[in-house]
């Protein structure tokens, strides 16, 4: 359990009650989803943003920069978000009452408001206030133990303010620490039939080139959903991506309406498909035979009162699941992973370890991340130590309070 460090180290955390990790190496499935290596009363030291050494209290012997004593409490690996709006300006707080009154999200939508509300507000705000108004959001996200973060955008009335929002998730990655995963999502269309062609005519000509040549993003996301973009519309936009080196391909599928979005992702060999929750036997089946993450959503089902995603039908079948917030202000006014996870072992019936290695390991693997999401040796330093000595007080809580402090690997490197 440990690996060799021949000098003196960033940052040593001492007296770890347990030390836990997802057991292996990539995304977990079937009956080693929830294995987890559990260390008891150690300590480990960080160097260069990795962990350098996991061995028994004392037996660090090469000194540290910085101490932090994590008080007999359990450690965890840093949280990972694999879907997020966290980039918006404006509220949705009329559709929220309009919502309670008995109005569903779609109609919401249809009349013009809901997400096409959002881009209204975000295409008239500037770089610097998208950047004001994320910052407290990530703020929190880390309070509820995320060190990485996907961010997409998707609010934009045109292709300007799309590249708006890729600019100010650039700036947020650059000015503190999570590490921000930026994707370009093409999320609802114009509403007249040739202003919509065009939209994507343009995307894909224009757009899609320019946000690949800047390295604004590392994928996209398409909304494909009869309400937004129809499965030849997003296969359209999905191979131009491609066509200019942005692979990672995510898809919101299934939300409301199982109309192809999955059965495209394994077309296209998609990285995720996400949401879910109207998926059948028949999508259940799809997503197992593949090697795509299928990331679910909880915040959302509780706040639109949707029906759950099949979660367990996924495991079952052998699917590659993760756990996502899905932060946004229309469906999922969530920040915390950790609530996130804790929602998610009620919902759809995880075990603790389960939704532990939904958020950590299975979640990294939804970004191409295959070092994320584990706390071993060799791997980056990223991880959350908790308030207790239990580790699975962190799905058991409900709320984000049972985090005691989040350290990303950036910090851990000496300055
Ligand atoms: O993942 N449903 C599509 N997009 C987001 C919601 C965005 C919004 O309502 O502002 C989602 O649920
Ligand atoms: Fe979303």
């Amino acid at each position: 359990m440990s690996g060799a460090g021949a000098r003196v180290a960033d940052l040593l955390v001492t007296n770890v009650g347990t030390l836990v990790s997802p057991a292996a190496i990539g995304p977990q499935t079937g009956t080693t989803f929830g294995a987890l290596v559990v260390h008891p009363d150690v300590e480990f030291a960080c160097i260069d943003g990795e962990i350098a050494h996991i061995g028994a209290c004392g037996s660090w012997r090469h000194g540290a920069m910085r101490e932090l004593d994590a008080q007999g409490h359990a450690v965890v690996p840093g949280l990972v978000d694999p879907h997020t709006h966290v980039v918006w300006a404006g509220d949705r707080l009329d559709d929220f009452e309009a919502k309670l009154r008995g109005d569903d999200y779609e109609t919401i939508l249809a009349r013009g408001g809901g997400i096409r509300h959002t881009m209204r507000c975000t295409s008239a705000a500037s770089e610097d206030d998208l950047v004001s108004l994320a910052l407290p959001r990530l703020a929190a996200m880390r309070r509820g133990g995320a060190t990485t973060v996907e961010c997409k955008s998707g609010y934009g009335l045109g292709p300007d303010d799309e590249l708006r929002q890729l600019r100010a998730i650039a700036r947020l990655g650059a000015s503190q620490s999570l590490a921000l995963w930026p994707t370009l999502l093409f999320h609802v269309p114009p509403t007249d039939a040739r202003a919509r062609e065009e939209y994507v005519r343009h995307a894909c000509e224009v757009l899609v080139p320019l946000v690949a040549r800047e390295r604004l993003a590392v994928g996209i996301d398409v909304f494909v959903e009869r309400e937004a973009f129809g499965v030849d519309e997003a296969r359209t936009l999905a191979l131009a991506a491609r066509a200019h080196g942005l692979h990672d391909l995510h898809l919101h599928v299934d939300q409301f309406h199982a109309i192809g979005g999955v059965e495209l992702g394994v077309e296209l060999g998609a990285l995720s498909v996400d949401h879910l929750e109207a998926s059948g036997p028949a999508q259940v089946q799809a997503l197992a035979a593949s090697d795509m993450v299928g990331v679910v959503l909880p915040g959302v089902t509780w706040h639109l009162g949707l029906p759950a995603a099949p979660v367990r039908a996924f495991v079952d079948a052998g699917a590659i699941v993760a756990i996502g917030t899905d932060c946004n202000p229309g469906s999922s006014p969530l920040f915390g992973m950790a609530t996130a996870m804790a929602l998610a072992t009620r919902l759809y019936r995880l075990s603790p370890a389960e939704a532990l290695v939904a958020c950590t390991a299975n979640a990294a693997a939804a970004l191409r991340l295959p070092l994320a999401g584990r706390v071993e040796s060799g791997l980056p330093s990223d991880f959350c130590i908790l308030r207790s000595r239990d580790w699975r007080d962190l799905p058991y809580t409900l709320g984000d309070d049972v985090i005691a402090q989040v350290v990303t690997a950036r910090e851990t490197m000496a300055s």
